[in-house]
């Protein structure tokens, strides 16, 4: 406990940034001592009652360290990250795990869609592989594809296709957009493209230079990958089909772009937005 204290302490001295998946120095510091003293995630407090080794509070101490010094985000420390209740692995070639989408998926994307006709999704930019694994496993039978244009993001998307055991539903192909596919179509796609503008690129807290460049920056204005979706979105959808996008704080930009498209902007219980909704029949509009 007084480890936990102390490590909060130091990370609150350093005026971090908290932005990916926690918002605070007590969750960050209590990551960093579990993996430090390699605890089970669910904790016997037998265990956490003794004192910790030499060698565990020098493990802590580098990497705070790091957190402190380099602004390295908490997950990429840990390689670890819970996403719709799901622990993946995490490194510094995919983006940190975060969007609200994590609940849409956990419910199964109602009222948007009967799941129980749901037979195939696409996740366009699929990184870790978080939103793609998180589909599969809410909805039991549907087949995924999921596609990510970086083979380094692949490489991490088929560790997690292979630890949650989703490797006769989920396909991991690589893939700009949909180039890569024959004459597939979904009846749901989802996406959490890169969407920062190249303003907003420059002025990002330190943290975010640790995330692969690619699966944040989106052009002069950050709609580049949401273009294509747009354009592309309807002729990848069958009848009845959606396409659901997170565009983050780009949602002013996108709503000004495209005046004519009846968006849907979801909200969340647990917070967060900047997410759209639209049918095939919309997009068609
Ligand atoms: C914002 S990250 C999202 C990762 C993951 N889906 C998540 O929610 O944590 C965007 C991802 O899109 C990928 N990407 C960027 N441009 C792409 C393109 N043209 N086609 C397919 N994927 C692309 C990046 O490599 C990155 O993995």
């Amino acid at each position: 406990m007084q480890l936990l204290a102390r490590t909060q302490r130091s990370l609150q001295r350093a005026s971090l940034h908290y932005g990916h998946g926690t918002d605070n120095a007590r969750d960050e510091a209590a990551a960093l001592v579990w993996h430090a003293l390699g605890l089970p995630l669910a904790p016997m407090p037998a265990r956490l009652a003794q004192p910790a080794s030499a060698r565990q509070l020098q493990r802590l101490e580098k990497l705070v360290q790091r957190r402190v010094q380099e602004r390295v985000p908490v997950v990429y420390l840990t390689q670890r990250c819970w996403f719709a209740g799901l622990l993946l692995h995490v490194d510094e070639r995919v983006l940190i795990p975060r969007s609200p989408i994590a609940e849409l998926i956990e419910q199964r994307f109602a009222p948007w869609i009967d799941a129980r006709r749901v037979r195939t999704i696409a996740d366009v930019g699929t990184g870790s592989g978080c939103i793609a694994i998180a589909c599969a496993r809410y909805l039991p039978r549907v087949r995924v594809d999921a596609l990510d244009i970086s083979p380094a993001a692949l490489a991490v998307t088929r560790i997690n296709i292979r630890r949650h055991r989703l490797g006769k539903r989920v396909r991991a192909l690589q893939s700009d957009h949909f180039s890569a596919l024959g004459k597939e179509a979904y009846d749901i796609i989802v996406s959490n493209p890169p969407y920062v503008g190249r303003r907003e690129m420059a002025g990002l807290p330190a943290e975010y230079r640790h995330e692969p460049e690619g699966a944040l920056a989106a052009g002069v204005d950050g709609l580049d990958s949401v273009r294509v979706l747009l354009s592309q979105g309807a002729q990848r959808l069958r009848a009845g089909g959606i396409l659901v996008v997170e565009v983050g704080n780009t949602e002013r930009e996108v709503r000004r772009s495209f005046p004519r498209l009846p968006f849907t902007w979801l909200e969340f219980e647990r917070g967060g937005g900047g997410v759209f909704l639209l049918t095939r029949e919309q997009l068609e509009t």
